[in-house]
């Protein structure tokens, strides 16, 4: 059974957990990273298929190659970890499930006061033949992980970071 180790009501967590993408050179403990994954396997899923896998890498040399594999990533070489969310089904029920997974990862993090990013890996493939995944498997995201870099994370909401509140939300019916 695996100890929830922070303190943070889920709330809080939430409304002040932000894309990290400057962190600083601290490591992750590997305590640290086993409980991020923890979380990510408790994520629900569509039948309980828990169509993931994680490949957690730490060593900069990959981290650098993977950089490589998004249009966006030029914070990846710079994580402490990331893991990257392989899925053995893609579209429909598969992404929801693997968005949920990241979803437990990065709220987890953000709990031990680690701050993450999702990177899109537009060019798939390249990404898949860094870390050796099979053919039949999918590699779109990667979550880059680290301490943020205190004078650059702001521990507050984003003003204006979010949609206002009624135009998103309906009460009943659309109209
Ligand atoms: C599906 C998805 C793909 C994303 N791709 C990238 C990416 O390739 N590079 C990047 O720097 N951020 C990426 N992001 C992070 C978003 O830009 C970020 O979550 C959004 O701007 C909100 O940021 P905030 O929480 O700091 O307000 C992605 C987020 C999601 C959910």
């Amino acid at each position: 059974m695996e100890e929830a180790k922070g303190q943070a009501h889920v709330a809080k967590l939430i409304q002040t957990q932000r894309a990290t993408r400057q962190y600083s050179e601290q490591k992750v403990s590997e305590e640290d990273i086993r409980l991020i994954l923890n979380a990510g396997r408790r994520a629900q899923s569509s039948k309980n298929q828990q169509p993931w896998s994680f490949i957690v890498v730490r060593d900069p040399a990959i981290l650098q190659q993977l950089a490589t594999g998004g249009k966006y990533a030029d914070h990846v070489p710079y994580a402490a970890f990331a893991i990257a969310l392989i899925a053995s089904n893609a579209g429909g029920a598969a992404d929801f499930d693997l968005g949920q997974a990241a979803a437990y990862l990065q709220l987890a993090a953000w709990d031990l006061g680690i701050g993450s990013c999702v990177t899109w890996m537009h060019f798939s493939e390249k990404a898949k033949e860094v870390l050796n995944v099979p053919d039949d498997l999918n590699f779109q995201v990667l979550l880059s992980f680290g301490y943020p870099v205190p004078q650059e994370q702001p521990q507050t909401p984003k003003k204006n970071g979010r949609k206002p509140f009624d135009e998103v939300v309906h009460w009943e019916r659309w109209s």
